[in-house]
């Protein structure tokens, strides 16, 4: 475990869902201690009950894997705390948002932690596509805090952290961005605020494509997936991985995009917006473009 370096002891992140989950679990085992936050009991109810059983597992691996000895399972769970009220977060030395793509709620959510965090604390969002800016634009003096930290999912296994500079954040705080990922034992590389950043701004069309060369009948999604994973020794098939992030978070992606980057090539193939629409939005709800039947 790479050793911290920074200022930073304690993480505040916002939002107990897949990513928020993923960043929690990455911060305790790097031995900062956590503050995960979410408005709903039952998501911080889910987050606890994954983090007892992901943690436990770790200690059935290697270190070189990113395991950890069964004495240190009890110490990183006891380092993350659970939180329904903002007022523990003012503790924090950082905060970290990973809630769902919402401009509307993340500008909210950001004026809450700038009145709740007034110092020199960094404020990072995970967004995977909307702007730094923007969320900046709604905080007053602490914009130059405010960044993007894009981190990938599944988030323990993913090496990367997209770091985002907005127009107003200060070269500081992106130091410290960096500093803060590579003690959460992450790579940092740092992108421009454009629209999709660099990884879902070339990830998408890709994505996109597989859908439109499955509803122009080029071949079976099994055969597209196939055909990317050998051919070009992907890990995952474009089909298979939209499924994986959610097809609702891709078109909604694509959409930021479409929009941002004033471009209609980047908006949602049909089909992929059909398949949301019937309410099939990938491994979550258990069918997306394949079926997920429950373990
Ligand atoms: N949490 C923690 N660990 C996980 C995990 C999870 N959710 N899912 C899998 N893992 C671990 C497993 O424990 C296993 O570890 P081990 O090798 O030490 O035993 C390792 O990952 C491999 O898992 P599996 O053997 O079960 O399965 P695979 O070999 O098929 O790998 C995968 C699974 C790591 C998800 C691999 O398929 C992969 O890398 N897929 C591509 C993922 C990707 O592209 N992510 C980025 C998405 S884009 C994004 O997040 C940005 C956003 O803005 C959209």
């Amino acid at each position: 475990m790479p050793e911290n370096t920074t200022e930073v002891k304690t993480i505040a992140v916002i939002g107990a869902g897949q990513m928020g989950e993923g960043i929690a679990q990455v911060a305790a085992v790097s031995r900062f201690s956590v503050i995960v936050y979410d408005v709903s009991s039952d998501a911080l109810r889910r987050c606890q009950e994954s983090h007892k059983k992901r943690i436990t597992k770790l200690s059935e691996k290697p270190p070189e894997k990113g395991g950890i000895p069964p004495a240190d399972v009890e110490p990183v769970l006891a380092r993350i705390k659970y939180v329904h009220n903002l007022s523990p977060v003012g503790g924090a030395d950082v905060a970290i948002e990973a809630v769902v793509e919402n401009f509307d709620l993340k500008k909210k959510i950001f004026h809450e932690l700038a009145h709740t965090l007034t110092g020199r604390q960094i404020l990072a969002t995970n967004t995977s596509s909307i702007g730094i800016t923007s969320i900046a634009a709604s905080v007053g003096a602490a914009a130059e805090r405010v960044v993007g930290m894009h981190f990938f999912n599944p988030v323990p296994v993913m090496k990367l952290v997209e770091v985002i500079k907005g127009i107003q954040t200060s070269q500081e705080t992106v130091e410290r961005t960096i500093a803060l990922a590579k003690a959460l034992g992450k790579t940092p590389i740092p992108a421009n605020d454009r629209a999709g950043f660099i990884s879902n701004r070339v990830l998408m069309p890709m994505i996109n494509e597989g859908f439109y060369a499955w509803m122009e009948g080029v071949a079976e999604p099994r055969n597209i997936d196939e055909i990317m994973k050998l051919g070009c020794n992907f890990p995952m098939g474009p089909l298979e991985l939209a499924d994986f992030i959610g097809l609702d978070t891709c078109v909604n992606i694509m959409d930021v995009m479409a929009d941002g980057l004033n471009d209609d090539r980047y908006r949602a193939c049909p089909l992929l917006k059909q398949l949301v629409a019937a309410g099939r939005m990938g491994k979550k709800t258990g069918r997306g473009v394949y079926e997920y039947p429950k373990a």
